[in-house]
């Protein structure tokens, strides 16, 4: 593929949109430099764009994707639900499945709401927090991404503390927030239980709540140590304050998460991307204790959430039949492949003698490169945007996120390792002669 190219559809598409979409679109991820690509249709594996372009797709619209595009299954339960009503102020039989589903494989889960997106969920599982605790604070690891509620989004894309100077202080992501936002948001450490044990405990009768990515951070890049989370839930326990595990990305470690991988024990977990279908949703589940705030009775509900979209009844068809699909051994086989990646592109690192790093963990592979000539930006708190190496893999067939996370889908399998790390490495070797042109 030719990329950029300003003669091709999404470059004149891109260049229309910047007269009505803020900043040409109205999803900062999608957005690459010079221009974002327009996308035609897609299909199991590939997606195709509008100058019928196709790439192999290690994006899957960020994790949401489990069995690739369009996959035959999940398009006739949303058609033959839309056939039937795309939404009404009713309860559906699909909504009911999927919460027995989804309550029937993970032991934490006695009770489940759905909504409309992860970082929806993150909102309601704070505001649940807070009402069953009466106490106003959460706290949250630094730069972990947990979706765009104000509260979440503190202290993200932060340079990491230099913990030797003192601790990591609440900051803001976006200009406005108010000031009360960040003296309510407790930010630790990653993987310092120590340092964050005792931050904790200056704030132990205030937490609501910690929350905390358990597939750790950087989409899979770093894991969580057993110490560390073990610091965290025993925390917890000691101080009242509630354990939140956000599962969005995280949820297709396995058919109960990585909380059913790690034994974790999760007050509540939110929930997102792969239940949906491929379809917007988010969800929160927990102890049926906590999630009594939702319950209204006859009264109002201590947390009341209304939603013109919750548990919407395409939605809801196509993830029960995703969920489905997604089998013990299937959720397996998946990990097995994430595993094969990383092997792949760790010999790939090593034949090339590449300064930088392969990890993930499941079915996500991730890349950090060190080296100038392969990612032109810089890692810049736990941001990774990899330019150079990301455009070649565009040019040469492959969608991954622009910081190189690759997200394994169902729709893939293990002959798929060689001809990606064939690539990869031509790559390394053509970015490295290019650089050595220019210098
Ligand atoms: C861990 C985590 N939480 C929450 C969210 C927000 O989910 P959504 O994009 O559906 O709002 C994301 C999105 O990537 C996420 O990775």
């Amino acid at each position: 593929m030719l990329y950029p190219n300003p003669a091709s559809k999404s470059a004149q598409l891109f260049e229309r949109a910047q007269h009505v979409l803020t900043d040409g679109g109205s999803r900062s991820t999608i957005r690459i430099a010079p221009y974002s690509i327009y996308a035609k249709s897609a299909q199991g594996k590939y997606v195709t764009d509008l100058d019928g372009n196709r790439l192999m797709d290690f994006n899957n619209n960020y994790s949401s994707m489990i069995h690739g595009h369009a996959h035959p299954r999940v398009v006739a339960a949303a058609i033959e639900q839309v056939q039937r009503g795309s939404g009404y102020a009713f309860g559906s039989e699909a909504e009911l499945r999927l919460a027995e589903l989804l309550c029937g494989r993970c032991d934490n889960f006695d009770k489940i709401r759905f909504m409309n997106s992860g970082s929806e969920a993150v909102m309601k599982a704070i505001k649940a927090a807070r009402a069953h605790t009466s106490r106003p604070k959460i706290a949250k690891v630094e730069n972990a991404y947990h979706g765009c509620y104000d509260y979440a989004e503190v202290s993200l894309g932060v340079e990491p503390t230099d913990l030797s100077k003192g601790d990591p202080v609440s900051k803001a992501y976006c200009h406005g927030t108010p000031q009360g936002v960040l003296d309510d948001v407790v930010v630790i450490p990653f993987n310092e239980p120590k340092i964050a044990r005792r931050i904790l405990d200056e704030h132990a009768r205030e937490l609501a709540a910690v929350l905390i990515d358990p597939i750790g951070l950087g989409m899979a890049r770093f894991r969580p140590t057993d110490e560390f989370l073990a610091m965290l839930e025993d925390f917890c326990a000691d101080s009242g304050a509630l354990f939140i595990a956000d599962e969005v990305v995280s949820f297709r470690a396995g058919p109960a998460g990585v909380q059913g991988d790690r034994g974790l024990k999760p007050h509540l977990t939110t929930l997102g991307k792969i239940i949906g279908g491929g379809f917007p949703v988010g969800a929160v589940a927990g102890s049926a204790d906590v999630m009594a705030v939702f319950e209204a009775g006859d009264g109002k509900a201590k947390v009341p959430h209304g939603g013109t979209y919750n548990a919407n009844p395409v939605t809801m068809a196509a993830g029960l039949v995703a969920m489905q699909m997604m089998t013990d051994d299937e959720f397996a086989r998946l990990n097995r492949l994430g595993a094969a990646f990383r092997k792949g592109c760790a010999e790939v690192f090593r034949l090339t003698d590449t300064d930088g790093a392969v990890q993930g963990q499941y079915s996500v592979f991730t890349m950090t490169f060190a080296e100038p000539a392969l990612s032109d930006t810089a890692a810049r708190g736990h941001v990774y945007r990899s330019r150079g190496i990301h455009q070649y893999m565009v040019q040469n067939g492959y969608w991954m996120t622009p910081g190189m996370v690759g997200i394994c889908s169902t729709a893939m399998d293990e002959a798929d390792v060689a001809p990606f790390c064939e690539t990869l490495m031509r790559g390394i070797t053509a970015l490295r002669e290019k650089a050595s042109h220019a210098a």
